[in-house]
Order: structure tokens, then C-alpha cells, then sequence
């Protein structure tokens, strides 16, 4: 269903007025949204939690409020917390206060897929940003190319290995997030082709919650008997967890370890040698992608594409903005720096100083 304009436009008025109003952890603007060619609905986004990875408070919020203020939308960003309940609360009281556009970061799809169906009878349009929901109806889905970023952590870490023996350690994502299987999957497609390499324990890390990891991976390592040349690790976070086992075996620096996320530890750990790569995905480019999607949407138009993701539950294509993620080493970190993904005072403090000094960066 589409809202009619004269509909839309009264909805705004009403939006200006209620969108600010939703809890202590929201965000919310109106950017000066008048005019001819101003938008004429609302912008719902939920966050998914805090723990599983600082990207969603520290990058994405930031980085969407930036896209949405310069864009002159209405819009209110709220974080779920962890807690699917939560987050079908908050989608339904920004229904109820005029949102007409709703961007999930779902917490498994099963309740993402509950929350656009409830959408979707409202006509409220859906968009699934950075995870997709299996069985669900989202109108569009805005992310990088997940099944790259795992081939980029399998081949960082082969790249950090060589081609001698080696005996593996994959600590994957959360498994009711379909990005988690799809960066396992890229990872190894890369390093099961390499035959020097063997599998010494894989596990799934509930929620990507890091203190879990430790407790899993610290399992992993001594079921292993110590035996472990390399660790694929989803994200900066579990990367952290693992190096912290390591470490206290004395291991780390010598045993590589991947991540994702260019996050201010994963960049200070890869500095300090205890992990070997990190993949950034630029904030800046998926929320700008989210705000032109979410903004065709209440304009009532159709939203630019460049491809489409296979739902494979719901048997469906789903129309798809995909970016390309980038590999980050000490050698290409500047790149993280000057594009605006971190700030060299929050990486380089304290120890770390030198360290990036010697690797150049400024
Ligand atoms: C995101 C990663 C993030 C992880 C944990 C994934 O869906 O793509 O960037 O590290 O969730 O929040």
C-alpha cells in the first residue's frame, strides 16, 4: 500500500511531533524536511545490541544520522539491545508513531520476518540492512558482499600462514545470522582448497557474544592440545576473545587470527601483531545506501539496485544493494583512517603510538 501524498504529507506533520519521543537509547531528527521535493514519510531503524559488535552504536548510528540529517528526512534509529521482544516493540511503536519505512538489523529471522509481516499489513515498507532475513518479505536489503568478506578473512589468513602445515581453528558468527554462515562459507571456500591446511575445531559462537567466545575457543584450543597454527574469528570481537586465550598460553603474536569490522581493537591488535587482518566495511557506505533506499521508499518511488540475494527459506530473490568490502592489514590501514572509519587519536594512543608511527600512519 502506498500512502497517498496529500496522506503522507499530513503523516510528516504528525511524525515531527511524535518521533522524538521514544525512550532514552533513540535518536531522532527532522533535518528541516519542507519543501517541494522534502520527503514525505518517516524512517524506522533498529539497531541490533550493543555487544556483538561496537559497530552498531559507534559507526552505523553516527553514519546514519549523518545520511539521514543531510538528506532532510524524518527518522528515529533505536537499538534492540540484544532482545528480539524488544526490538518487535520498538518496530511497532514507530509504526504507530508514522514511520512508513522500517530498517531491521534483525536479531534471527525468525522474529525479523514476524516484525515485517506486521509491517508489511500496516503498509509500512521493509528493508533488511547489513543481515538478511530468511523468510522474510523485506522490500529491499542493503550490505556488502558477505560470502567476499569471508573469502577476504580466508584468504588474509592464508595469506598470514603460507602454505606450510597448518592446523585451523574457525570460530564463526552467531548462527541465527545468515551473514555469519555466508563469511563461513566464503572462508572456506578459500582455505579448504588449501592442502596443507586441516580443521582443528569449528564452533558457532551464540549471539557473537565475545565473552562466550572466550569459554568456546578456550575448549576448542585445549581439545586441540595446544595444536593451533591459525584461528579464522567472524569479527574484531571474537578475533579478541581468541587472541585473549592465546595469550595466556603465550601464544599470541605467533598464532594468526582474522576479524572483521576495522574496529579501534581490532586495528590496535593487528598493529600490535596479534591479529593478522580485519575486513572494513565502510559505515559511511552502507548508511548512506540504507538512507537512498529507505528515502525512494517514502518518496513512493523504487530504490537503485545492483543485484539480488537469494532468500533461500523464502525461496525468493531480493532486490539488493551489495558493496565491497576491503581487506585491512598494517600496510593499507591509512585507508581505514582517511576514509573517515576510525580516528588515528582513538587507535594510536598509549602503546600503540609507536606502532603507528613505524607503520606510517598519520
Ligand atoms: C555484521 C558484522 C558484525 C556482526 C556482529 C554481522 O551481521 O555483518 O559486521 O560484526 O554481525 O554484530
Amino acid at each position: 500500500m502506498k500512502l497517498k501524498r496529500g496522506v503522507a504529507l499530513a503523516a510528516v506533520v504528525g511524525v515531527a511531533m511524535t518521533l522524538g519521543a521514544c525512550g532514552s537509547d533513540s535518536d531522532s531528527g527532522s533535518g528541516g524536511g519542507s519543501g517541494e521535493d522534502a520527503p514525505q514519510g518517516a524512517i524506522g531503524v533498529i539497531l541490533p545490541d550493543t555487544e556483538s559488535s561496537v559497530r552498531w552504536e559507534s559507526a552505523d548510528r553516527p553514519a546514519l544520522e549523518a545520511a539521514f540529517e543531510d538528506a532532510g528526512v524524518e527518522y528515529d534509529i533505536q537499538n534492540a539491545e540484544g532482545s528480539a521482544d524488544r526490538m518487535a516493540t520498538i518496530a511497532d511503536s514507530m509504526i504507530a508513531n508514522g514511520a512508513t519505512v522500517l530498517a531491521i538489523v534483525n536479531l534471527d529471522s525468525d522474529s525479523g520476518a514476524a516484525i515485517q509481516e506486521r509491517a508489511a499489513s500496516q503498509g509500512v515498507k521493509t528493508i533488511d540492512y547489513d543481515r538478511l532475513t530468511l523468510g522474510g518479505s523485506a522490500d529491499y536489503y542493503v550490505s556488502f558482499d558477505n560470502t567476499v568478506v569471508g573469502e577476504l578473512q580466508g584468504q588474509g589468513l592464508a595469506d598470514c600462514l603460507g602454505d606450510e602445515d597448518a592446523s585451523l581453528i574457525y570460530l564463526n558468527g552467531s548462527p541465527t545470522d545468515n551473514n555469519a554462515t555466508l563469511f563461513s562459507e566464503g572462508a572456506h571456500s578459500v582455505l579448504d582448497e588449501v592442502s596443507t591446511y586441516t580443521n582443528a575445531g569449528e564452533q558457532a559462537v551464540p549471539d557473537w557474544d565475545p565473552d562466550e567466545a572466550v569459554t568456546i575457543f578456550d575448549q576448542l584450543y585445549t581439545q586441540a592440545g595446544g595444536d593451533v597454527d591459525g584461528v579464522y574469528a567472524a569479527n574484531d570481537g571474537l578475533a579478541g576473545a581468541a587472541i585473549s586465550i592465546l595469550e595466556r598460553n603465550g601464544r599470541n603474536g605467533e598464532v594468526p587470527v582474522t576479524g572483521q569490522d576495522a574496529t579501534v581493537e581490532g586495528l590496535q591488535a593487528i598493529l600490535a601483531g596479534d591479529q593478522c587482518m580485519s575486513v572494513y566495511k565502510s559505515a559511511n557506505l552502507e548508511a548512506g545506501a540504507l538512507a537512498d533506499t529507505a528515502i525512494a521508499l517514502v518518496n513512493g518511488e523504487e530504490a537503485e539496485t545492483n543485484g539480488e540475494t537469494e532468500d533461500v527459506d523464502g525461496d525468493r530473490q531480493v532486490p539488493s544493494v551489495l558493496l565491497e568490502p576491503q581487506s585491512i592489514t598494517t600496510d593499507n590501514m591509512q585507508d581505514v583512517f582517511d576514509d573517515g572509519g576510525q580516528k588515528v587519536e582513538d587507535v594510536c594512543t598509549g602503546r600503540y603510538e609507536a606502532m603507528c608511527e613505524d607503520a606510517g600512519i598519520s
